[in-house]
């Protein structure tokens, strides 16, 4: 899409991925009956009068089209690599990806983790349909515009509701509700308010920007069954080794462990783990509370998240499995 008012060669380009933002219902007042990822990326662009009127040109691109308690690891594949082939162009000033809220947090994190980059990266999302009666995507894909656009903006956030999540802290709290995003201790960076940034604290760091190297052993993965396969599992009263277990007899190679508290473990759930690490399978603790960050121990025999959430510490775990291969 190319808008009438653009004054610079400067370009922001918007990839669509899918997700509730997409979606339609048969009814505009239905919230929860709806079918996500419907729409294409360009019909929602050109549905928001607002953008039209951006000095930029503004660039869509359709990556995939799911609701995103389906994403997969060939979608973050690609995602990584068109987000890898936009920011290398120097005209290119930042990209928005419009999710599913459902696992944006993982999408946000991998991107984060794996391309540090340099020019903003903003997912954005929605609560409700294209079709309700009063849609939160529009808003949401101003809003996100704006912080693409924002000159010194960079790294991966989150914009929902008005508000600048960092792709580390950002995690979804709540199932219905407009602003279903937290930070938690961390706090947002910013917020956005009628097209302006009042920001609260730095953007995600990005000390080397190694975009190319990352992206071209993410790119040789043939298929979903090339990357490791690493599991969560969690703790809780009544825990025992039956799952760990089973994970093990059937290949798992890497775990993290949702713990309780400060990523404490069931003796037995515990036991089990340790015979993981012995067999060379790599454990991670993470704690299943939403807030704060496991404290380290000293001699901890398994290590800590350092401050991720059992579902960023598994993709933490896949990229360090990924990185040691050959
Ligand atoms: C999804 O995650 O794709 C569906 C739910 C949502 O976007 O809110």
């Amino acid at each position: 899409m190319q808008v009438s008012d653009v004054v610079t060669n400067k370009k922001m380009v918007i990839l669509g991925t899918g997700g509730t933002i997409a979606g339609t219902a048969t009814r505009a007042g239905d919230h929860t009956g709806y079918t996500a990822a419907q729409l294409g990326i360009a019909q929602l662009v050109a549905a928001v009068p607002a953008l039209a009127g951006s000095p930029f040109e503004l660039l869509t691109e359709q990556v995939a089209q799911i609701d995103s308690k389906d994403m997969s690891f060939s979608v973050w594949r690609d995602l990584a690599g068109r987000v890898s082939h936009w920011l290398a162009q120097p005209e290119v000033l930042g990209i928005v990806i419009t999710h599913g809220t459902d696992t944006l947090e993982e999408t946000a994190y991998f991107l984060q983790a794996l391309l540090h980059p340099a020019k903003p990266v903003v997912l954005t999302c929605a609560m409700r349909p294209a079709t309700a009666l009063v849609p939160d995507g529009p808003q949401n894909l101003v809003d996100a515009v704006a912080v693409a656009t924002h000159p010194g903006a960079r790294g991966v956030v989150a914009v929902c509701a008005g508000v600048i999540h960092s792709a580390m802290d950002v995690q979804k709290v709540h199932p219905y509700r407009l602003d279903a995003f937290s930070s938690g201790d961390a706090g947002p960076i910013g917020y956005v308010e009628e097209g302006r940034l009042r920001l609260m604290r730095n953007w995600p760091l990005a000390p080397v920007d190694h975009t190319q190297a990352a992206i071209e052993s993410i790119a040789m993965l043939p298929d979903e069954a090339a990357w490791p396969r690493v599991e969560i599992v969690m703790n809780y009263a009544g825990a025992s080794a039956a799952v760990v277990q089973a994970l093990l007899a059937s290949g798992v190679q890497g775990l993290v462990v949702a713990g309780t508290g400060n990523a404490t473990l069931h003796h037995a759930l515990e036991a089990a783990l340790h015979e993981a690490q012995a067999a060379g399978i790599p454990v991670v603790r993470a704690t299943r509370c939403s807030e704060g960050r496991v404290l380290p121990t000293p001699d901890a025999a398994i290590p800590d998240s350092r401050g991720l959430s059992p579902v960023k510490a598994r993709v933490a775990l896949i990229l360090s499995l990924l990185g040691k291969r050959p």
